[in-house]
């Protein structure tokens, strides 16, 4: 075991909050049975208390501990897992002290086993399952390297250190609470990916309501920079996003993905726009490109769309 995973585990124990690694984002871990650790990654994030967590666990068996799985979620669970998605399942009743502030008192839980090494070694030592959050400010941008989670939380918490992550977007998640499966926020696995194995159509959109997904209402993932979509131009004092071959050109600018690939172009999306925002006291803006909305494009488009968004709205 890594002097770094031997670390973390020791922090959990004694009750505090650690970053690690996932092939999604950076996690900001916390005890899932310990309701004053869980407590600390609210108040570290700035997070509203009615914004549950997902937790993480290392395998199947502690997943229906906490969980009822239907047959879709054992399904899913089955094909899906370790990897980039959590499923949302009622609450078991005997689901072994859970905080109630890990699911800010629903009577659902969101679970996911993730699949990066590091993640997976911590999950397997630690004997809790690990409530966490990406490991950012609320509503800033995600974090996918380790300067990421430093830059906004310096020495406040412990961080395992790893390679940037290889997914970049958070999990898919799923609401399986009942018959109908329903997309609660889409990722690197797609409706297309999820329709195809289950043979069963799996809705969206419809059902991000403020009591399913209380954390995807409003802006979201915002650098501090407003952000302009689709831009075929760029305006004077806007840095630029680029994707794939294009005419545009900006003094400061990004490439996505040059090659137009657009799982790179996941991978790149917010370690390019925290690097654009460092730009604050230069520029404007960030002029975006438009991104094809096709299989993992749709996730990168949504999070663009909530990094765009006022922030008057809903700032979770
Ligand atoms: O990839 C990921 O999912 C990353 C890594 C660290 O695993 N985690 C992550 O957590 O993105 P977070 O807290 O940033 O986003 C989780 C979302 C929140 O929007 C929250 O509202 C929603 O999951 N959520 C959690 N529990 C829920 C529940 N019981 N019902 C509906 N939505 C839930
Ligand atoms: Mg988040």
């Amino acid at each position: 075991m890594s002097n770094d995973i031997k670390i973390a585990i020791e922090k959990l124990h004694m009750g505090e909050v650690v970053a690690f690694p996932t092939e999604t984002v950076y996690g900001l871990g916390a005890d899932c049975t310990n309701t004053e650790s869980v407590k600390k990654i609210f108040s570290l994030k700035g997070r509203p208390s009615f914004n549950p967590l997902i937790i993480h666990v290392a395998n199947i068996n502690s997943a229906l501990k906490y969980g009822e799985f239907n047959r879709f979620a054992l399904r899913l669970a089955l094909a899906f897992w370790p990897g980039p998605l959590t499923l949302v399942v009622p609450l078991k009743k005997t689901h072994h002290h859970i905080s109630p502030y890990v699911t800010a008192g629903l009577d659902t839980v969101a679970i996911r086993i993730p699949k990066h090494p590091i993640a997976l070694e911590l999950l397997q030592q630690y004997p809790h399952p690990i409530a966490a959050p990406s490991a950012n400010k609320s509503g800033y941008v995600s974090p996918t390297k380790y300067e990421h989670v430093y830059d906004e939380f310096k020495d406040d918490v412990f961080i395992v250190k790893s390679d940037q992550s290889c997914i970049g977007l958070e999990s898919t998640i799923l609401d399986c609470s009942e018959e109908i499966v329903s997309i609660l926020r889409p990722g690197f696995i797609t409706k297309t990916d999820l329709e195809f194995f289950l043979g069963e159509p799996v809705t969206e959109g419809a059902a991000i309501t403020a009591i399913k997904a209380p954390g995807q209402l409003g802006h979201h993932y915002s650098p501090t920079l407003p952000v302009r979509l689709n831009a075929v131009h760029v305006l004077e004092n806007e840095a630029l996003l680029a994707f794939g071959a294009s005419d545009l050109n900006a003094d400061i600018m990004l490439n996505l993905s040059p090659s137009g690939n657009l799982e790179e172009a996941a991978v790149n999306l917010f370690d390019h726009l925290r690097r654009l925002d460092k730009h604050v006291h230069h520029i404007s803006k960030i002029a975006v490109a438009p991104i094809p909305n096709v299989g993992i494009g749709i996730a990168i488009n949504e999070r663009l769309a909530r990094a765009a968004a006022t922030k008057e709205k809903t700032s979770l």
